[in-house]
C-alpha cells in the first residue's frame, strides 16, 4: 500500500550502465522524470535524497572495452565523466552521483551478500556452462554467438537473437562459438549460488499485490513473471570483472551485476553521507525507516529487477524498506525509429547541449510532453521545433514577457498597487489559486505530461486576461486600472515561475531573479500578494527564442549522415570467390570502349540504354546505372566492356555485353578507366 504521510524520501534514478553516453531515450525514460519528481518535493519542503550514480560492472561493459580496445576501467572512468557532467549542465539534481566501482559498493553489496550467504538463503548449484578453453574462461551469454534456432540468423547471441528478437539460452544456439576466441566452446560445471525465488515468490507476491497504485505497465510485466513462477536466479557469475565473491575458493567469480547494482542505491546514499556529513552514520533512515517512501525511476527494461529481484533480495535481507512506488516508463522512439546506440540513432546529450547551448529547459519540456509514460513514444525534430516556438515561445514565454515590458511602459519597472477588483480580476486569480493543486496532484501521482499541461494553460490563462483586459488601450483613459491588471499579471507570472521550476529550472531561475523572489516555496504558488507591491522587476530578458527551420534540419541531416557512417563502418570488403582455372577467366573477352550515346529508358528505374563503339562495330547496352549516372554523364566515357557475354532481352530491347564497374564501400558506382588514352577495341587480359 502507498504510504500517505511519508516523513522523507529515497528518490533513485536507474545506474546506468558506464559504456556510453546518455541520449534522449534514457532522459524522457527515467533521468527528466525523476528530477521532476525530486525538484517538486524540495519545493514542498519535503525532505529527500535523490540518488543516482553508474553501473560499472556487468559483462555490457567488458564487451564496450573490447570494442574500443581499452580496459574495462578506463571505458567506465571515461564515460562516467561525461555521463556526470552532461545530467549536472541538464539541471539534474541529483544528491550525489556515484560509481558502483567505489569501495563503499564493494563493502556494501559484499556485506549484503555475505549476510545473505551465512543465514543460508542462497542454494549452492553446479550447473554446466560454456567454456572457452583457448581464452581460459566460462563465456557470459553475451560472449557466444551461434546461429539462431528460430530465424537462423547467424549472429545470434546466447541471450537474444536480435534479428527476430527470441529470448534464448546459449545451449540452443546452433554451432556456437566464442566472441572471445572463436572457438567452439566447451561444456564444463561450475559452482554459482543461487537466490531461491521460486521459494521467495509468496512474499514478492504478497508485495506486489499491495499495490495496485503502480502503473499498469508495471503491474503487467510483474503479473506476467509471477504467473509464469518465478525460477532460481544466479546471484554469482564466472567473470573477471566485477565484486569479487565474499566466500572462500570463488577465484573467477563475481557477484552478478543486477545482485549488486541495486545495492549501489545504498551504497550511494552512504557515499553521500560520508561526502557531506565525513560519515556514513544515518543512512539507515534512507532505508530502513517505515516512514520513508522509496521511489525508484527506471526505464522499462528494468522493470522486473526493481520490482521483483532487488525486493526479493530485500526481503530477504529482511532489514529494508520496499519500494513504494516503480514508475517505469516505456521506450521512447526517433524520427520513426526506435533509438539504437549500435546502429547510432540517437541523440546524445553531450551533443545536444554543445549544438544548442543554453537549451536545456527546451530539452526536458520537450521529453516531457511526449514522454513515453503509458505507451512507447516518439521524438521528432519537428515537434521539438513546434513546442519551443508555438508552446515556450507562443504562450508561456510570450505571456511574461508582455507582463514585465508593460510594467516597465506603465509603472515604471515596479510591481503596482492593485485596486478595486472587478468581476473578470476575481475570476481569474480564483483560477490561479486552483492551479497549484492540481499540478501537484499530477506530479504526486507520475502524470508529468498532464503536470506540463496544466502548466502551459496557466501561462494561457495569464494571456486571456491580457487580451480580454487590454491594459494597452485602458492606459489612454484609466491608469489606475492598468496597475491592477499588471499586479494581477505579474502574480500569475511570479506563480508560474514556482510551478514550473520542476520542469523548467533554468527559466525558473531567471524568473526568480527577475522578480526578485527569495525563498518561496511550492505553497506560495497561487497566492494573490506573492511579489509586494513597489518591488522593483527586472528588464524584460528573452526566456525562450523561437528555432529556425535550419536548425532542425540540420540535426535531421546529422542524424541521418551517423547512421549511414555507422553502416560504412560495419562493411567488410567481400569474400574471395571459389578458385578458377585460367582457361575460366580466358574465356571473356574484355575490351576498352566508348560510350557515344546515352538515353533514359521509359518506365525503368534503373536502366540506361547505352550505345558504345568497341572499335569494330556499334553495340547498344542496357546498363542498370541510372540511380547512379544521368545520360549526359557518360557519354564519351571510356570504359571496361564484356563483349562475349550472350544477349538479353530486358524491356523489350536486347542488351549486348556488359559496361564492368567498380562498387564503392557505401554501394556508389564509378567507371573503370585504363591508365592511358587506348583505343577503341583494344584488349584486356
Ligand atoms: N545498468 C542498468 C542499465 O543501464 C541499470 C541498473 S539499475 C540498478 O540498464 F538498479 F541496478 F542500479
Ligand atoms: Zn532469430
Amino acid at each position: 500500500m502507498a504510504i500517505t504521510d511519508p516523513k522523507r524520501y529515497t528518490v533513485t534514478a536507474a545506474l546506468i550502465y558506464a559504456n556510453g553516453p546518455i541520449h534522449i531515450g534514457h532522459l524522457a525514460g527515467c533521468y527528466v522524470p525523476a528530477d521532476i519528481y525530486v525538484r517538486y518535493l524540495r519545493s514542498q519542503g519535503r525532505d529527500v535524497a535523490f540518488i543516482s550514480g553508474t553501473d560499472e560492472h556487468g559483462v555490457p561493459i567488458t564487451i564496450r572495452a573490447k570494442k574500443e580496445g581499452m580496459t574495462p576501467q578506463e571505458v567506465v572512468d571515461k564515460y562516467y565523466a561525461q555521463i556526470d557532467a552532461s545530467f549536472k549542465e541538464l539541471g539534474i539534481s541529483f544528491d550525489v552521483y556515484s560509481r558502483t566501482s567505489k569501495p563503499i559498493h564493494h563493502e556494501t553489496s559484499r556485506e549484503i551478500f555475505k549476510n545473505l550467504y551465512d543465514k543460508g538463503v542462497f542454494e549452492e548449484e553446479t550447473t554446466e556452462q560454456y567454456y572457452d578453453e583457448t581464452a581460459q574462461q566460462f563465456l557470459a551469454d553475451r560472449y557466444i554467438v551461434g546461429t539462431c534456432p528460430v530465424c537462423a540468423n547467424p549472429n545470434a547471441y546466447g541471450d537474444q537473437c536480435e534479428k527476430c528478437g527470441s529470448a534464448l539460452s546459449p545451449t540452443e544456439l546452433i554451432e556456437p562459438h566464442s566472441m572471445l576466441s572463436g572457438s567452439k566452446p566447451v561444456m564444463r560445471p561450475t559452482t554459482n549460488w543461487f537466490l531461491p525465488l521460486d521459494k521467495l515468490q509468496p512474499q514478492v507476491e504478497a508485495f506486489v499485490n499491495s499495490h495496485p497504485e503502480w502503473k499498469t505497465n508495471v503491474l503487467g510485466q510483474c503479473q506476467s513473471w509471477l504467473k509464469e513462477g518465478l525460477k532460481p536466479r544466479a546471484m554469482t557469475r564466472d567473470l573477471d570483472w566485477g565484486i569479487p565473491v565474499p566466500v572462500p575458493n570463488t577465484e573467477g567469480k563475481v557477484l552478478y551485476v543486477w545482485f549488486e547494482a541495486p545495492i549501489g542505491y545504498i551504497s550511494a546514499t552512504k557515499d553521500w553521507l560520508i561526502q557531506k556529513n565525513g560519515t556514513d552514520e544515518g543512512w539507515g533512515q534512507w532505508w530502513k525507516e517505515k516512514d520513508t517512501k522509496l521511489v525508484h525511476f527506471i526505464g522499462k527494461d528494468n522493470i522486473v529487477f526493481h520490482c521483483i529481484i532487488f525486493p526479493a533480495t530485500l526481503i530477504a535481507e529482511g532489514s529494508m524498506i520496499l519500494p513504494d512506488n516503480v514508475p517505469a516508463n516505456e521506450f521512447m522512439n526517433l524520427e520513426g525509429d526506435k533509438i539504437s546506440t549500435s546502429r547510432n540513432w540517437a541523440v546524445w546529450l553531450h551533443e545536444y547541449l554543445e549544438e544548442l547551448p543554453g537549451k536545456q529547459d527546451v530539452l526536458r519540456y520537450v521529453l516531457t510532453a511526449s514522454a513515453p509514460e503509458t505507451k512507447d513514444s516518439e521524438f521528432t525534430w519537428k515537434d521539438f521545433q513546434t513546442r519551443n516556438n508555438s508552446e515556450l515561445v507562443g504562450i508561456f514565454g510570450n505571456f511574461i514577457n508582455r507582463a514585465v515590458v508593460l510594467t516597465h511602459k506603465f509603472c515604471e519597472g515596479k510591481v503596482p498597487a492593485p485596486g478595486e477588483l472587478t468581476d473578470i480580476d476575481a475570476g481569474t486569480l480564483a483560477e490561479l489559486a486552483a492551479f497549484p493543486s492540481r499540478i501537484a496532484d499530477s506530479l504526486e501521482n507520475y502524470r508529468f505530461r498532464e503536470a506540463l499541461t496544466h502548466i502551459i494553460d496557466l501561462a494561457r490563462l495569464g494571456n486571456k486576461y491580457l487580451a480580454d483586459t487590454q491594459p494597452w488601450h485602458v492606459i489612454k483613459t484609466d491608469p489606475e486600472r492598468v496597475n491592477t491588471i499588471l499586479n494581477i499579471s505579474l502574480q500569475i507570472s511570479a506563480s508560474l515561475a514556482i510551478v514550473a521550476e520542476p520542469i523548467l529550472p533554468f527559466t525558473a531561475e531567471k524568473l526568480r531573479l527577475q522578480f526578485g523572489m527569495q525563498d518561496h516555496t511550492w505553497t506560495d504558488a497561487g497566492r494573490v500578494d506573492l511579489l509586494a507591491t513597489g518591488s522593483l522587476i527586472g528588464e524584460a530578458n528573452l526566456l525562450f527564442e523561437k528555432i529556425e527551420d535550419h536548425v532542425i534540419e540540420r540535426q535531421i541531416q546529422k542524424l541521418h549522415d551517423a547512421r549511414r557512417m555507422n553502416e560504412l563502418e560495419g562493411k567488410t570488403v567481400a569474400e574471395i570467390k571459389p578458385e578458377i582455372q585460367y582457361e575460366d577467366f580466358a574465356k571473356m573477352d574484355i575490351r576498352i570502349a566508348t560510350i557515344t550515346e546515352a538515353e533514359n529508358v521509359p518506365k525503368s528505374k534503373k536502366l540506361l540504354k547505352l550505345s558504345v563503339n568497341i572499335g569494330s562495330e556499334q553495340r547498344t547496352v542496357l546498363s542498370g546505372i541510372s540511380e547512379h549516372f544521368k545520360p549526359e554523364e557518360v557519354i564519351g566515357r571510356k570504359v571496361l566492356y564484356l563483349a562475349n557475354l550472350a544477349p538479353r532481352k530486358m524491356m523489350g530491347m536486347e542488351s549486348h555485353g556488359m559496361i564492368l564497374m567498380a562498387e564503392d564501400k557505401d554501394g556508389s558506382l564509378a567507371f573503370v578507366q585504363p591508365g592511358k588514352e587506348i583505343w577503341d577495341g583494344g584488349t584486356v587480359n
